[in-house]
């Protein structure tokens, strides 16, 4: 077995341990997640390293985006078997804060507007705020040339593009493509949730985007949305948003002319999974 990958825990010696490497002249590739790591984490890893010469992975379940009703204390923390995932992956060193370092007597929030607005920003007031103050935190002590994200979470993406460009911020954000289960189901830290009815049903999500994709050539963004959620509710999802936006500004859309996301969020049970897919986009 490959030897666990160096825990940093201090912001201080983050920061201190990639001035050494920037200063040696290599590239930093940077993973943030908030760890329960699973083949869709590792694929960003996969991404990060053939595009720089080392990867430093954040793990950190960062309380400022989770709501007060949300999962925060119940949310999984596997930092053994993550470090093990790890392993077998090209990774420098995990940087693991725990939150009275990373958050210490904070004044500052990081807030975009617009993007966030609609989809998760209206169903989780607050959230895009902590994401975003916590992934800046996260660049500036980490300092890397790069930065990979998921397009699972589109709109997190999206609005991660915009803080980097708004604020001058001196790193490439990468989207990396939706690692999913055989069957569709986008691989979520939240899976893990599911009842096996529920872990069933919820490959429905998939189902119902990739209907919409071909729906669209025939019918109203409106249309489709209404068709989308009516696959997902038949095959026993809660529907939370299904939304048809502008591609790149996440404003509303009245016909598919240009890019277009369909992002949504469906509940099964008490788990919340999000996904989406773009329609017609420009390769
Ligand atoms: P987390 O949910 O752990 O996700 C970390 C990264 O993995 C995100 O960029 C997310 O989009 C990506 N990811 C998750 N599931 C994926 C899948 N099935 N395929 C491809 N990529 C996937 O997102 C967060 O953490 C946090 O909000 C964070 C950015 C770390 C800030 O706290």
């Amino acid at each position: 077995m490959n030897p666990l990958p160096p825990v940093i825990t201090s912001k201080k010696e983050m920061a201190t341990w990639s001035e050494s490497k920037r200063s040696l002249g290599l590239t930093v590739g940077f993973v943030p997640t908030m760890g329960a790591l699973h083949q869709g984490h590792l694929a960003l890893v996969e991404l990060a390293a053939r595009k720089s010469d080392i990867v430093v992975v954040s793990i950190f379940v960062n309380p400022a985006q989770f709501g007060p009703s949300e999962d925060y204390e119940s949310y999984p923390r596997t930092l053994t078997t993550d470090l093990e995932a790890l392993a077998s992956h090209s990774v420098a060193v995990v940087f693991a804060p725990n939150a009275a370092e990373m958050y210490e007597d904070r004044l500052t929030t990081i807030h975009v507007s617009g993007i966030t607005e609609p989809l998760c920003g209206a169903s989780r007031p607050g959230h895009f705020d902590g994401v975003t103050t916590v992934v800046a935190k996260l660049l500036n002590i980490v300092r890397p040339h790069l930065a990979v994200f998921g397009e699972k979470d589109y709109q997190q993406l999206a609005t991660v593009r915009k803080m980097v460009k708004d604020l001058d911020m001196d790193c490439l954000i990468v989207g990396a493509p939706t690692v999913r289960e055989p069957d569709g189901l986008a691989m979520s830290s939240r899976n893990t949730y599911l009842s096996p009815l529920e872990r069933a049903q919820a490959p429905v999500i998939r189902r119902a985007l990739l209907q919409a994709q071909e729906l669209a050539g025939t019918n109203t963004p409106e249309q489709v949305e209404r068709m989308t959620r009516e696959t997902i509710t038949r095959g026993g999802g809660r529907v939370d948003y299904c939304s048809c936006l502008n591609a790149l500004t996440l404003s509303a859309v009245t016909d598919f002319s240009s890019p277009v996301v369909l992002a949504t969020t469906v509940f099964f049970g008490k788990t919340r999974l999000i996904d989406n897919i773009v329609i017609n986009e420009k390769t």
